[in-house]
């Protein structure tokens, strides 16, 4: 696992941004790039967006949905990918799991395999306070496919804030496994502010185990961790 402290978000996301540019122009005959959702990308899609850089070669899977919610609606990932990069960035195809399809479970087999067939080359990660990644929450096992999962409390009291209450927050999403992000190529993990200190720390210094989803990314050979110094500062 490599890593690299830097002071703010703001250079965290320039930083980050850079990275996965230099990935994108290393493939010119194609590539398909993982994409996170929540705050930790934010500013690395600013910059995206910012950018004139041609995408049209680039596929792009992201890592969950909201279960229950349609594509059109405000809090979904598809919105907010929408929102925060598709608007101004042309893509060759884009893929966000469907939320408000009659079975989950089959929509779950159906994106295992989409992103499967195409294989992920570089993933971008957040990582939750509790250490999940994607929506694998602590306890999912290391090799876990596309799955529905169960939101924790704590998952969904932390995304409340883009909801207007609490109880209109889904209980469930579709998540890709951890055994399907560790598939991916390259793996970029970016974590920002003090509320992910702990998670960083127990994910760098601690041993691997499904208590903190994120430590498995210590088996992976090829993953690059940017942080803020908040969210560093609990490294030894
Ligand atoms: C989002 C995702 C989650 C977030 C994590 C951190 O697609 O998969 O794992 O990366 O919950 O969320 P933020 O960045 O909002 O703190």
């Amino acid at each position: 696992m490599k890593w690299m402290i830097v002071e703010k978000g703001e250079e965290l996301a320039q930083v980050a941004y850079q990275f996965l540019k230099q990935e994108i122009e290393r493939h010119p005959e194609g590539l398909t790039v993982g994409l996170a959702t929540g705050s930790s990308p934010v500013g690395v899609y600013e910059e995206w967006r910012k950018d004139s850089l041609d995408c049209r070669h680039v596929t792009t899977v992201n890592l969950d949905e909201y279960v229950g919610l349609s594509p059109e609606h405000p809090q979904s990932y598809h919105t907010f990918m929408q929102e925060h990069l598709f608007k101004d960035v042309a893509f060759k195809e884009s893929f966000v799991p469907i939320g408000d399809t009659e079975d989950s479970v089959r929509e779950s087999e159906r994106y295992e395999a989409l992103v499967r067939n195409r294989g992920i080359d570089i993933q971008l990660l957040g990582i939750g306070a509790n250490g999940h990644i994607a929506f694998n929450e602590p306890g999912t096992p290391f090799d876990a496919k596309t799955h529905v999962t169960e939101l924790t409390e704590s998952t969904r009291e932390a995304n409340q804030r883009f909801f207007d209450r609490l109880e209109e927050v889904p209980t469930k999403a579709i998540t890709m496994g951890i055994g399907t992000i560790m598939e991916a190529k390259k793996i970029l993990l970016v974590a920002s502010s003090e509320r992910k200190a702990e998670a960083v720390r127990d994910m760098m210094e601690g041993v691997a185990t499904t208590d903190c989803p994120a430590t498995v990314l210590k088996r992976h050979a090829d993953v690059m961790v940017i942080l803020d110094e908040e969210a560093a500062s609990l490294l030894s």
